[in-house]
């Protein structure tokens, strides 16, 4: 497959400038490039989502024009979307076929026939999934594998991985490279795109590089190192490791006691568990997906009742407050889900600035909103956190992912904050705005402001936290200080004591 000289605007923003990329059946091509680099519009392109201004598509050295992803499917193209495209009601099978149903007489849906050909590829591929459960039951990972097992249904020669791991945990990380190498082996050409450098080192046969548009670099696994494709992504030098004095820790900020959070199906998702976060203290939370991290911020931030246990900040107990007032203590919360839980995609980043404190003085004219403080407000936050974009008046939709965190997290770390409970706060995030928002997180630190750094990315913890907590199965099985090897941290969130 090949792109030739592809060029794309959106307004006056050129998110692709004359590209030239190629991927050969039995290849895996890494992609990488910072936020708003182009990487997904140029993937949009080659599935028939976008139309380029200039360019060409061959494949098999023939042209091809997509007037929409159908017709890049019918041709062997398919995509695997950052933000994934499912029905959650649905059953897997449902979801595999829709808008391809297999029909039998009467044009009645053949739910059978199609349940056999997901079995088949399931088990040609290794992609173990129950054709038969329903979406919104499944983890990450395994909803991961039915998008997978959809662009093979339709069979797809080229895949197209577009951070298919900035949700994996570690585990289904190592899952997910069988797959592709699987993939690879039986001839398929593959497009990988990720934040993650060692991922592309361990991965793929060559890289390229996208920067504001442009391709600026190719390289080999062998022959490069992560520094270096830092550097080619950003265009300067990127410090791989946050500097962080040590601190005395200050008073207590947030104080838990016994807390128990019991599921819709009577378990324990989250018990007994205490903890303490001070002033000028990181609490790094550590725990592979799934151990009751969700559910403890949720209860921290309002969005869930408990079922017994105390909560008390800044020394007083909080029962069943709604997320606005521990909002209004100065307590801000960076959301592991940007886009359900952080902002609204169809509002504007002005909108979106406000969307927690637009009933405050500053920002509201009686009934109606001061929309000149609110864009003074969205500019601010634009500059400072060097969001993308050429304007606040567009919709959050339109900013790319990575731009779309960085506005989420501008807005929760730039008005009065006392406390800080960040979730993935750099997941699809570039390593060069990681740089910025983990040295952000420190000087808040620094400043007397106390965090709750709720992460799956180990070396993240590491980097950040003064204390680590180790989360396994809703309890805290272990405490760990800043220096400990990440080996035995990593035992403790297996499991082992
Ligand atoms: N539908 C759209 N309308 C307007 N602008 C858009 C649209 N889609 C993308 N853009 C802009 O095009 C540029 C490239 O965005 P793109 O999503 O391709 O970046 P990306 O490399 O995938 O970044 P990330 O790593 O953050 O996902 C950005 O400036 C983005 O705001
Ligand atoms: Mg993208």
């Amino acid at each position: 497959m090949k792109l030739h000289e592809i060029s794309k605007s959106f307004g006056p923003v050129k998110a692709n400038s004359n590209i030239n990329l190629t991927v050969d059946r039995g290849e895996i091509l890494g992609l990488l490039g910072e936020n708003g680099a182009g990487k997904t519009t140029l993937m949009n392109i080659l599935t028939g989502l976008y139309k380029p201004d200039s360019g060409k598509i061959l494949i098999d050295n023939q042209l091809r024009e997509f007037h929409n992803p159908r017709e890049a499917n019918k041709n062997g193209v398919g995509m695997v979307h950052q933000h994934f495209m499912l029905v959650p009601v649905f059953s897997v099978t449902e979801n595999i076929i829709l808008g391809e149903e297999p029909t039998k007489r009467f044009n009645k849906i053949d739910l059978e026939n199609a349940k056999n050909k997901v079995l088949k590829i399931s088990s040609e591929y290794k992609l173990d999934v129950d054709p038969d459960q329903i979406i919104e039951k499944l983890p990450v990972g395994i909803q991961q594998r039915v998008e997978i097992i959809k662009i093979l249904f339709r069979d797809a020669e080229i895949l197209i991985f577009d951070e298919p791991t900035a949700v994996l945990t570690p585990q289904e990380v190592v899952e997910f490279f069988e797959i592709i190498k699987n993939l690879k082996k039986t001839g398929k050409a593959i497009i990988f795109i990720t934040h993650k450098l060692h991922e592309v080192l361990e991965i793929c046969d060559r890289i390229n590089v996208l920067r504001r548009g442009k391709i600026v670099g190719e390289e080999y696994p062998k022959k490069t190192d992560k520094k270096k494709l830092a550097e080619l992504m950003v265009g300067r030098t990127v410090n791989l490791r946050t500097s962080r004095k040590k601190m005395e820790q200050g008073e207590v900020l947030l104080e838990v006691n016994g807390l128990s959070i019991l599921s819709d199906n009577k378990e324990y998702v989250l018990s007994n568990v205490d903890l303490k976060l001070h002033k000028n203290e990181i609490l790094g939370i550590a725990g592979v997906q799934g151990n009751g991290q969700t559910e403890l911020v949720e209860a921290l931030t309002g969005l869930r009742s408990v079922s017994s246990g105390k909560i008390s900040y800044f020394g007083k107990e909080y029962k069943n407050f709604s997320p606005r007032k521990i909002h209004q203590l100065g307590v801000r919360h960076i959301p592991e889900d940007r886009q359900k839980q952080g902002l609204i995609g169809e509002f504007s980043l002005t909108e979106n600035s406000i969307l927690n404190t637009y009933y405050e003085e500053e920002f509201s004219y009686n009934i109606t909103l001061n929309w000149t403080n609110a864009k003074i407000e969205a500019k601010k936050i634009i500059e400072k956190f060097d969001v993308r974009t050429n304007s606040e008046n567009i919709s959050a939709n339109k900013l790319s992912g990575g731009n779309q965190q960085k506005l989420l997290i501008g807005r929760e770390m730039s008005r009065s904050i006392n406390l800080l409970i960040a979730s993935q706060p750099t997941r699809g995030v570039d390593v060069g705005s990681i740089e910025y928002i983990h040295n952000q997180i420190v000087f808040a630190r620094n400043k007397g402001i106390g965090v709750i750094l709720n992460s799956t990315e180990l070396e993240e913890i590491i980097a950040l936290s003064d204390r680590i907590i180790v989360l396994f199965e809703g309890k805290v099985i272990a405490e760990f200080p800043s220096d400990t090897d990440p080996n035995i941290i990593g035992l403790a969130m297996a499991g082992e004591n």
